[in-house]
């Protein structure tokens, strides 16, 4: 059959005429075709997925009521454009009493987000002009740069490894990328490598950003969840409000991803950008999501109670694959334990089997193990398990995790 003519209208940046005749199949599509295909080989055992990248619960009971509360009322129902005063508010106490934040001026300074997602996905229309460079770390989670390149900027890659802890080498980007850069995006805790920054690190991102004048956009989605101390602003480091915003959500701290409701604040020129694109782009999430994750931002004892599960999760987690040969180390926060991914394993019965890819080992673990991870190949083979895993109680949780550790236990894994 031939195409129709609708098949040579698309635009280049999704791959034009091109578009949809491609047969690569992306990294989490394959995830999920192996654990389809694990689960149809062995429809009775239980696949352990340490691969989810969101909470494995709901919201607690009394956000839900809060919300159902919201959407009663009359004044809730309308389009919410860029927000009312109580979420952009709760904001500001939140960065001033969880985040040490203090004097952020919720008219001026904040506006809500339909999640993180929505706002990196935003922000790269009020940046980005043909030829403008983005400095963004690998792995990582790469939408402002998706949306950079459709609007014709290039991303240089800054690779995070063990060696640099996860933090980038800034000082290393090639003169040619740092003369046209604009933005640098960061994400701490970082996504997938559960790296921490330090203010020592923030103050020289500072530092670096006014020296080669550019905008820093922080991606704070996991900030709240610590496992000691208190979470670690951006906007906390002397100067940051000159140079940047931050970005926090509700979808981790508060167990609402599908929620859909962060907010992005800082600097006020940068903020209100944002703002007049977002009204260009959406209606504002409904008033009452707002004022859920309002109620959110003023009770952080909820974050701390969904922290206090991954910490005692990731305790356990830890020593399972530390068992099993892995070298895992419990990160200070978010939900991600990242390892290097082996080189070989050899089974029970002698035979041994190499890996190329951190990929490879990924698709052996689901196939022979039913275990379900995310690999990442971008700096370094390495396999990121989550503690989201689906467990009902810690004594399901221990299940899971003696579970985990059985079905490596017959291993023997070359590093
Ligand atoms: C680093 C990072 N930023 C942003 C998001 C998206 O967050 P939200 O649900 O607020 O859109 C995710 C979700 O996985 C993430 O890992």
């Amino acid at each position: 059959m031939s195409d129709s003519y609708l098949q040579g209208l698309f635009a280049e940046r999704i791959g034009g005429r091109l578009y949809g005749k491609t047969t690569a199949v992306y990294k989490f599509e394959k995830i999920k075709r192996a654990k389809r295909a694990a689960l149809a080989a062995h429809p009775d055992t239980e696949i352990l997925d340490l691969g989810v990248g969101e909470p494995d619960e709901m919201a607690f009971t009394e956000v839900v009521e809060c919300l159902h509360a919201e959407a009663r009322l009359p004044a809730n129902r309308g389009y919410a454009d860029n927000g009312d005063a109580v979420l952009k508010s709760a904001a500001a106490r939140y960065l001033d009493r969880v985040c040490g934040v203090p004097g952020i001026n919720p008219e001026t300074e904040v506006i809500h987000s339909i999640g993180s997602k929505a706002a990196l996905a935003i922000l790269p229309a009020a940046l980005i002009n043909p030829g403008d460079y983005v400095l963004m770390t690998t792995p990582g989670y790469p939408v402002f740069g998706t949306h950079a390149h459709y609007y014709g900027g290039l991303v240089h890659q800054m690779p995070l490894t063990e060696a640099n802890g996860f933090l980038p080498d800034m000082e290393a980007v090639p003169s040619a990328a740092l003369q046209r850069a604009k933005v640098l995006v960061l994400n701490y805790p970082n996504n997938p490598t559960g790296a921490s920054a330090s203010p020592a690190f923030f103050a020289r991102v500072v530092e670096f950003a006014q020296r080669h004048r550019l905008v820093v956009i922080h991606d704070a989605a996991y900030a709240a969840l610590v496992f000691e101390g208190a979470p670690l602003s951006f906007l906390a480091t002397p100067g940051a409000k000159e140079v940047g915003v931050e970005l926090h959500s509700t979808s981790k701290s508060f167990n609402m991803t599908g929620w859909r409701c962060g907010f992005v604040a800082g600097n006020e020129l940068l903020v209100r950008a944002y703002g007049d694109v977002k009204d260009n782009t959406d209606s504002g999430q409904f008033l009452a999501i707002q004022h859920a994750a309002a109620y959110c931002f003023d009770h952080p004892e909820i974050t701390r109670q969904i922290a206090a599960k991954y910490s005692r999760r990731m305790d356990g987690l830890v020593e399972v694959l530390k068992a099993a040969g892995f070298q895992a180390r419990k990160p200070r926060g978010s939900f991600f334990l990242y390892v290097r991914a082996p080189r070989a394993a050899r089974d029970p019965g002698g035979r041994r089997l190499e890996f190329a890819t951190a990929e490879a080992v990924s698709q052996w673990l689901i196939t022979e193990k039913l275990i379900s991870t995310v690999p990442w190949d971008d700096a370094g083979p390495a396999l990121r398990f989550s503690v989201t895993f689906l467990a009902k109680d810690p004594a399901d949780e221990r299940r899971v995790l003696t579970e985990l550790g059985r079905r490596l236990g017959d291993v023997h894994f070359e590093f």
